[in-house]
């Protein structure tokens, strides 16, 4: 069980405990009902792009065992479930819509429904359709207005019944490791795509608010981000920690809340900056309802050579998950009251937060006591933040069950619980039985 002092609002009956998947990371069925190609199929298919060139084939077999996993959340007695809706499912190469693939979102959310339980849909977790990346994907600005499309479509038909629509997952994942550094679909290692990229999807969130706004009125509309905390590794290193904060947090968010990329950051990067409109300002700064937080871990940042050039540093002396990242509950902390301080936020959820262990079952259990203390200890932190003024009402567990970790395919086991990519046999882990035990004791 985890433990929070007994006033903490992480007990108030309307902060939301919920857990989160994405499609192509669980689904797999990626030949059936005509679900046309991602881009994540293709760069699967590319040897040396991912661990063992696994893939998204099968994942977790969800498409075919939502019924068995959406039992499992209500089981764990959670409030909400944070999954995404796979863009190729639903959009075929030539615009029509595949019926089918409605149909799939339809039975989970009616499951989800009976169950009471609430929704985050996140129209876009990486799974861009390859006819997309065929003309440029992210990098041809169209496709910003494609994501439009396929929006209208989805929450024409859905409504009101996805209680909150969060845009994009991780545009900085989408844009710097898909364009930038090419670790991730469509692979694609070079710096000027890497903006390009970065702005259109920012793009695509924009002109996507008020289709949302006008398909689901009184449904809460957001995105969600990725930021991981710079700290410099000395006295000498706070100007180039700020600046790679600026690169990293403030490129994606500032746009967003104030309409504006970060000022130094355009101007050191001029040569390789996209073509960046007033109107496209406006549209990016639409007003959202929300905003979603990932975070996982801390950076620590040292000079390298002149201003504003820096580099990475890996600590020696601290907790790691086994995926490498450093366990920094008060990095977490640290960027909620620092980006409360310098935007003013709408109500902040915690759509993913959690950690890699390598878990193994053991008499009909997991004892994953690593991410047991990675919840305690960061669920604390959100704690700590709320007190300290940050408006945050909810927090998803990344993730409900093991799944296809991207470049490090089924190595990286984040789940709280656990898949036996054999048999597609579910164990909940210790961490997913403290889960049950506190949301059971509020
Ligand atoms: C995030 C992704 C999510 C998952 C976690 C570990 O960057 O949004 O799909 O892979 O990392």
């Amino acid at each position: 069980m985890y433990r929070f002092p007994e006033d903490s609002k992480l007990y108030d009956p309307d902060f939301l405990f919920g857990v989160a998947t994405a499609s192509y990371q669980i689904e797999g069925a990626t030949n059936v009902d005509d679900r046309c190609p991602s881009i994540w199929d293709t760069f699967c298919a590319k040897p040396g792009a991912v661990y063992k060139q696994h893939n998204g084939d099968v994942a977790c077999d969800h498409y075919h065992l939502y019924q068995d996993d959406l039992n499992l959340i209500a089981d764990l007695g959670v409030d909400a479930y944070r999954f995404s809706i796979a863009w190729p499912r639903i959009i075929r190469p030539d615009g029509t819509i595949n019926q089918k693939g409605l149909d799939f979102y339809d039975r989970v959310i009616s499951a989800l429904e009976e169950k009471n339980i609430t929704i985050m849909a996140t129209l876009y977790h990486w799974d861009l359709p390859q006819y997309l990346d065929d003309q440029g994907g992210w990098l041809n600005r169209e496709t910003a207005y494609k994501f439009a499309e396929y929006v209208e479509v989805v929450s024409s038909y859905f409504g009101d019944r996805i209680d909150f629509y969060a845009t994009l997952n991780e545009p900085w994942c989408s844009a710097f490791h898909g364009y930038r550094d090419g670790k991730h679909a469509p692979g694609i290692a070079d710096e000027k795509s890497g903006y390009q990229a970065c702005h259109n999807l920012l793009l695509a969130h924009g002109l996507a608010i008020p289709i949302l706004r006008k398909n689901a009125e009184n449904s809460k509309h957001g995105i969600v981000l990725n930021f991981t905390p710079n700290y410099p590794a000395n006295e000498s290193a706070i100007d180039v920690a700020d600046f790679a904060d600026q690169e990293h947090t403030h490129w994606f968010i500032k746009p967003i809340m104030e309409g504006k990329y970060p000022e130094e950051v355009y101007q050191h990067y001029i040569d390789v900056m996209p073509l960046i409109s007033e109107e496209d300002m406006a549209v990016i700064s639409a007003e959202i309802d929300f905003l979603g937080i990932n975070n996982y871990t801390r950076s620590v940042i040292d000079k390298d050579g002149q201003y504003p050039n820096y580099k990475k540093v890996e600590l020696s002396d601290v907790e790691r998950t086994h995926i490498g990242w450093e366990v920094c509950p008060e990095g977490l902390l640290k960027l909620l009251t620092d980006l409360n301080q310098a935007y003013s936020l709408p109500p902040v959820y915690i759509t993913e937060n959690g950690a890699a262990t390598d878990d193994k079952v053991i008499d009909g259990a997991v004892d994953d006591e690593q991410r047991c203390r990675y919840y305690q200890s960061h669920l604390s932190s959100v704690d700590q933040a709320i007190r300290k003024g940050v408006d945050i009402r909810g927090y998803f567990a990344w993730s409900l069950m093991d799944n296809f970790e991207w470049s490090e395919g089924y190595k990286m086991r984040f789940g709280i619980v656990h898949v036996d990519y054999e048999t597609q046999e579910r164990t909940p882990k210790r961490s997913a039985l403290a889960f049950k035990e506190t949301l059971a004791s509020r």
